[in-house]
């Protein structure tokens, strides 16, 4: 076969070299055709359309021709012409067909359109391969770049923290044990507790459930940082809105209140929305094709809006009045409740119909590090609350007082061995900061209108679940 460099798909699409030879590489999509011309569509992942190879069967063996099944991989030489079949720009007539890899029909899962997303989720390592998974994996890298772009943009630097920690930072203990010790024969002391001195670290670890509290090092030197990385959570949340290792933008910022805050998080959010509708359309709209007919003008919709701003004690209050008109919910709506999902979607998406950052919560549901408020009961958290989702973003401008920060890691009996470290911020040129978290999956359900947080990762590791 004649060397000729290749054209990535997406290019071809675009091209209008009419008359000249080309080369592509893909995946056979799909094959139909008659006796005298087959119709190839191949794809090679750089777009979400496949450009049609249009296959004269008398030029080639039926050796060749046997092999162009579903899945099977090629390399093809042929001439860019302009299509005559609707819904296309460009057809490739071959002159030159390379089989790299055959794709046996009777075993090659991937047959037809339409599977179900819970059977491609058993076979998560040929799923890439679908037009869904292409779009969202597609859409994912995009979210990531928009998000290093944003905070570049504005003078942040991306600063990386440890994933293995000896200290729990949201204090929740749902942290997955990091050990060489041998689990058969664990040392133990005389009360029959283990003993850390002999295990890798020479004391317990953890993977980390968030970067912050390195994060607030970092931003209480260089001003302001963001860390974008996995994060691991023992939670036994058998959730379409949980993972048990999930990605993380975690932004600190030094001289920022809660306000300042607010406005970082609202904007942030709204440049990742406008950039996937500016950058990932074609996969955007075959997402609201196939699964969620409203999902453009959702993701429009956020941008039009401003995000309502809306105290704890406010919003509870909402809720309390929607059960006394005769709304259920599952669980209990009280002043001091941990809101459940359903709570923080009605206030979205029934109440306001627009996202709400809720402030000011209780002190008892909150991590000890944010910062207390005047009335000794709450604190000057901000979630962020999406519809679909539920809370897309938690944060808080931080307690920048060191006796206040103290007497709070005392009140929760969190030992000084971990804190000192942290505690050195407020110790050594205490500043008022703040930051948050942004699931990052959270943001991708939001974007591709995915109602299973475990499509929108490429291996979802959940409870029982690590395959791949
Ligand atoms: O609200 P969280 O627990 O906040 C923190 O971890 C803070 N340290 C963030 C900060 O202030 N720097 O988590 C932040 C976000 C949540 O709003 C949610 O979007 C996501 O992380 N999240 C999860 N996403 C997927 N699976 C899970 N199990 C998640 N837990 C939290
Ligand atoms: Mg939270």
């Amino acid at each position: 076969m004649e060397t000729i460099r290749r054209t990535k798909i997406v290019d071809v699409l675009k091209s209008d070299a009419f008359g000249t030879v080309v080369n592509v590489k893909g995946w056979v999509r799909t094959r139909r055709g008659s006796k005298q011309v087959n119709f190839i569509a191949l794809n090679d992942g750089s777009t979400i359309h496949n450009v049609q190879v249009v296959v004269d069967v008398d030029k080639f063996s039926e050796d060749v021709l046997k092999l162009i099944t579903t899945g099977a991989s090629m390399s093809v030489n042929g001439v860019l012409v302009q299509s005559q079949g609707k819904g296309q720009q460009v057809e490739i007539q071959a002159n030159e067909i390379e089989i790299y890899g055959t794709a046996d029909p009777a075993t090659y899962p991937l047959q037809k359109k339409g599977h179900s997303l819970e059977f491609l989720r058993e076979i998560a390592h040929l799923r890439p391969r679908t037009n869904t998974f292409g779009a969202i994996f597609r859409i994912r890298h995009n979210m990531a770049y928009a998000i290093h772009k944003f905070f570049h943009e504005r003078g942040f630097f991306y600063f990386h923290t440890p994933l293995i920690t000896a200290s729990d930072c949201e204090g929740a203990g749902q942290m997955f044990q990091v050990t060489t010790l041998d689990l058969n024969n664990l040392p133990k002391d005389e009360n029959g507790a283990v003993v850390y001195d002999g295990d890798f670290f020479g004391k317990q670890a953890s993977l980390t459930v968030s970067g912050q509290l390195e994060g607030e090092l970092a931003a209480t030197a260089l001003g302001q940082i963001y860390t974008f990385g996995p994060t691991f959570r023992a939670e036994n949340s058998n959730t379409p809105r949980h993972l048990a290792e999930f990605w993380m933008i975690e932004p600190e910022m030094a001289f920022y209140d809660i306000q300042d805050n607010m406005e970082l998080a609202e904007a942030f959010i709204k440049y990742c929305v406008q950039w996937a509708l500016d950058n990932c359309m074609d996969d955007i709209q075959f997402l609201n094709d196939m699964f969620d007919k409203e999902l453009i003008a959702r993701l429009q919709g956020v941008l039009k809006e401003d995000f309502v701003r809306l105290p704890y004690t406010e919003g509870i209050k909402i809720l309390e009045e929607a059960v006394a008109k005769g709304h259920t919910f599952e669980f209990p709506v009280y002043w001091g409740v941990d809101l459940a999902s359903e709570h923080e979607r009605y206030l979205v998406e029934e109440h306001f119909k627009r996202p709400v950052i809720l402030t000011d919560y209780p002190k008892e549901i909150k991590a000890f590090y944010m910062k207390q408020n005047e009335d000794g009961k709450t604190v000057r958290a901000m979630d962020v609350l999406f519809p679909k989702i539920g809370e897309i973003i938690g944060g808080s401008e931080r307690e920048a007082d060191y006796d206040k920060l103290l007497n709070r890691i005392n009140e929760l009996h969190i030992p000084m061995k971990d804190m000192w470290w942290y505690l050195d911020t407020r110790r050594f040129g205490t500043v008022p900061h703040s930051g948050f978290g942004l699931g990052f999956e959270r943001l991708l359900l939001f974007v591709t209108g995915m109602a299973n947080i475990r499509d929108v990762i490429p291996f979802p590791r959940t409870p029982k679940n690590a395959d791949f």
